[in-house]
């Protein structure tokens, strides 16, 4: 049995008899201010869907949101904001705009809510992924058909032995880090920024780069990256990491890019040292990979710093 998807419900939009009537009927009901009737101020309403979402991560559910008509020209960014993923498509209800019991549907049946509700999958507009481009790459945010390629090439592949992260345990894995990539980008420059590695000729995912400001501090970062092997020794790690590090330098303004290797990670530290980045030291024990604690070389670049060619 499927379960039922959460209501996201703003105060006031419907009378306590439907809210009590829903719960009644097994329906999650989540009371929030965060979306109000009126048409709706874009940036600040949408983090707060999105933070409503967040809360609600986890929980295999799907929101539903509930929809006056002058918040229609924002239907498709709610329901980008409140999904998680796009297997969990926001729903959306319509109500009217005179009483709160009434549904409006353009040239459909009008009817009260409780008798029937109309509510249909909220068609998606998803927000534009930064993208930077190179002499043979693309940085932005793959589409699902290209993130599906690139689960296939790098499973089960030793691409994790030097990553914290151990890899995907599944397609959908990679399909949530895409959605929650374009909610960072849309979110602005205080978020992270995940690319993946697009190879032009092929037009395949061939990796992924991130830059990671630090909260307290968006001017620093440190920068993760990681190409399917069969991608490798190709220059392409040179060629999509010192964009991304220019990109983080002129357009989020980094006043110092920082990168960790795992202690003999000889692949990684020849990069970095032939993209200009100095050697700071070693940092004990830092982290810790398939049970064993690891040491780490840390790297720093400041601007001016570049080294090219
Ligand atoms: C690190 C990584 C991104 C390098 O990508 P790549 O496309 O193979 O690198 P490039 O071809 O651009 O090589 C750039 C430089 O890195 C160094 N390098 C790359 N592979 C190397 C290797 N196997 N051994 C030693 N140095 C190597 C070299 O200095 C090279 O310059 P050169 O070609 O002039 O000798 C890639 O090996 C990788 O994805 N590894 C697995 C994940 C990972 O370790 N990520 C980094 C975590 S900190």
């Amino acid at each position: 049995m499927s379960r039922a998807a959460p209501l996201l419900v703003p105060p006031g939009v419907l009378p306590a008899r439907v809210i009590d009537a829903l719960a009644a009927d097994g329906q999650p009901v989540v009371r929030t201010g965060e979306l109000a009737p009126a048409p709706l101020p874009a940036n600040e309403r949408l983090r707060a869907v999105d933070a409503v979402a967040e809360a609600l991560d986890g929980q295999g559910l799907s929101p539903v949101l509930l929809l006056s008509p002058g918040c229609m020209p924002l239907a498709q960014d709610l329901a980008f904001w409140a999904s998680r993923d796009a297997s969990h498509p926001a729903r959306m209800v319509m109500r009217a705009p005179d009483g709160a019991a009434e549904l409006e549907r353009p040239g459909a049946v009008r009817g009260p809510l409780e008798r029937e509700p109309w509510s249909e999958p909220a068609a998606l507009r998803e927000p534009e992924p930064v993208t930077i481009e190179t002499e043979r790459l693309l940085l932005t945010v793959g589409t699902p058909g290209q993130i599906e390629g690139y689960y296939h090439a790098i499973v089960g592949t030793s691409m994790f032995d030097n990553l914290l992260w151990d890899g995907p345990s599944s397609v959908s894995d990679l399909l949530s880090w895409r959605w929650r990539s374009l909610r960072n980008f849309a979110k602005g420059a205080a978020c992270d920024a995940n690319f993946g590695i697009i190879e032009k000729a092929s037009g395949r995912q061939i990796g992924g780069c991130s830059w990671r400001p630090k909260p307290t501090d968006p001017a620093l970062g440190d920068i993760g990256y990681a190409l399917a092997p069969a991608f490798h020794r190709r220059g392409y790690g040179c060629e999509a990491i010192g964009a991304l590090v220019d990109w983080a330098l002129s357009e989020r303004r980094a006043v110092r890019v920082e990168a960790t290797v795992f202690v003999g990670n000889a692949a990684s530290r020849g990069l970095l040292e032939k993209l200009g980045f100095g050697f700071e030291g070693v940092a004990r024990a830092r982290v810790s990979k398939r049970g064993r604690r690891i040491d780490e070389w840390c790297f720093s670049l400041l601007p001016g710093e570049r080294r090219r060619g």
